[in-house]
């Protein structure tokens, strides 16, 4: 997908500058071209050399060259190239494009570019939350720069929160998509995602669902609610009025938004149904598919004869049943697809199957750890195609999910 393209990179001067080394490989693996300028700043942390091998290509550090200005003068540089990349970026380099100041290199070619700049943050978790940031990000994405991260996560200087860049391959598949010429590229965390979802109401099912066989049994799966709770803090946190109905976790709810507890998928249907009307409803919860047709309502004691068969009847789907409904259907539905083999065609089935408009697609192998980890690598299949995001924590996966559909929902009305 990056056959041919030709990608600017810049490369600021913090520690995440040894990860944009590992970002060129991977570029170049893919068939792109890679140019890069570095900062003076950025030469403390990785050295030119390192890049040039890397690249394949000599690295442009200075604004006043002649040798540089009479080969490829920085216009044509910031001009001859698909896309520009800045990562790292850091606090110094958001604020100097911010202000558009143009006193190096890397500030000048980012301000005579005409093409789309993606950038990747990385610096203490401090800098990143300070208000002067928040303004200079704000003001970047009001200018139409596009974000990728950071993450959260354990920083250099021993702190730990947002403010980590996000990893090569992170980056790597927000190029394709910034390439693809999307314009839904996840927003940054923090102040500006906040509001996203303002006056909008989401629906969220999480957890398993718990199908009694008698007042003490019952029939469950290994679901710990981590995805669907995530999800709902998000949007909470975008600032929407979030419904989460909860099956049995142990789990805390989430602070900021109501959590309705239930056990079986009738009580999940039911709560959905009178949770409505929302803007978003997003079926997290790993429901059980089948109930005892005839839950007893006393203990089988085992004195009594063994019951060697437990008779079962379908359970209803409720991601079926409301994005199927024709009055007071929530504008966007999203499904889950936990899949343990062909996880992509699976969920394509499942998007027409159940007349959803996303499917988050996730693979639930044992081997994956997801089920019940802190974890996930999923998919985001639409009917216009399918995005695949690297490993991430399900709380990115929820922010991201939610800046996704905040972007969505925008873009309907
Ligand atoms: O059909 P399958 O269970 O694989 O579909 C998964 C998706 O459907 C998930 O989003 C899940 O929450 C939802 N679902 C549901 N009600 C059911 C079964 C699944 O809402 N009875």
């Amino acid at each position: 997908m990056l056959a041919g393209k030709r990608i600017l990179l810049v490369i600021g001067g913090g520690i995440a500058a040894y990860k944009s080394l590992d970002l060129i490989r991977r570029l170049r693996e893919r068939g792109a071209s890679v140019r890069v300028a570095m900062t003076n700043a950025a030469k403390q942390f990785v050295t030119p050399l390192s890049v040039a091998s890397l690249s394949g290509d000599k690295v442009y550090d200075e604004l006043f060259s002649l040798t540089d200005e009479a080969e490829m003068g920085h216009i044509e540089l910031s001009r001859d190239a698909d896309l520009v990349v800045v990562a790292p970026a850091t606090a110094n380099l958001l604020a100097r494009m911010a202000q558009g100041l143009a006193d190096d290199l890397a500030s000048t070619l980012l301000l005579a570019t005409d093409k789309r700049t993606l950038v990747a943050p990385a610096m203490n978790l401090r800098m990143w939350l300070h208000p002067a940031t928040r303004r200079n990000v704000e003001q970047l994405q009001r200018d139409g720069i596009l974000f990728v991260g950071p993450s959260d996560g354990a920083m250099a200087c021993g702190e730990f929160g947002p403010g980590r860049m996000s990893e090569p391959l992170e980056i790597v598949a927000a190029v394709e998509t910034a390439l693809a010429g999307e314009t839904l590229l996840p927003l940054p965390k923090g102040a500006m995602t906040s509001g996203s979802l303002s006056g909008r109401r989401v629906i969220v099912t999480s957890g398993p669902t718990h199908e009694p066989i008698d007042p003490v049994r019952y029939i469950a799966n290994r679901s710990s609610g981590r995805q669907g709770h995530a999800i709902a803090a998000a949007a909470a946190e975008a600032g929407a009025d979030v419904v989460l109905i909860s099956g049995p976790v142990e789990i805390a709810d989430p602070k900021g938004l109501t959590t309705v507890h239930v056990e079986t998928a009738e009580q999940m249907l039911a709560a959905a149904e009178k949770a409505l009307p929302a803007d978003i409803f997003i079926a997290a919860a790993a429901v059980a598919d089948w109930r005892v047709a005839e839950a007893r309502s006393e203990k089988i004691k085992k004195s009594g004869p063994t019951p060697t068969v437990l008779s079962m009847i379908e359970n209803p789907d409720i991601l079926a049943t409301i994005s199927m409904r024709k009055a007071g259907r929530p504008g966007l539905v999203v499904g889950f697809a936990a899949e343990t083999e062909k996880v992509i065609g699976h969920a394509q089935e499942k998007l027409a199957r159940k007349g959803c408009d996303l499917i988050v697609a996730n693979d639930v192998s044992p081997e994956k750890g997801v089920m019940g980890g802190t974890s996930n690598t999923v998919h985001l299949v639409t009917p216009r195609g399918v995005e695949s995001w690297p490993e991430m924590s399900k709380s990115d996966v929820g922010r991201k999910l939610i800046e996704r559909l905040a972007t969505l929902l925008e873009r309907q009305s």
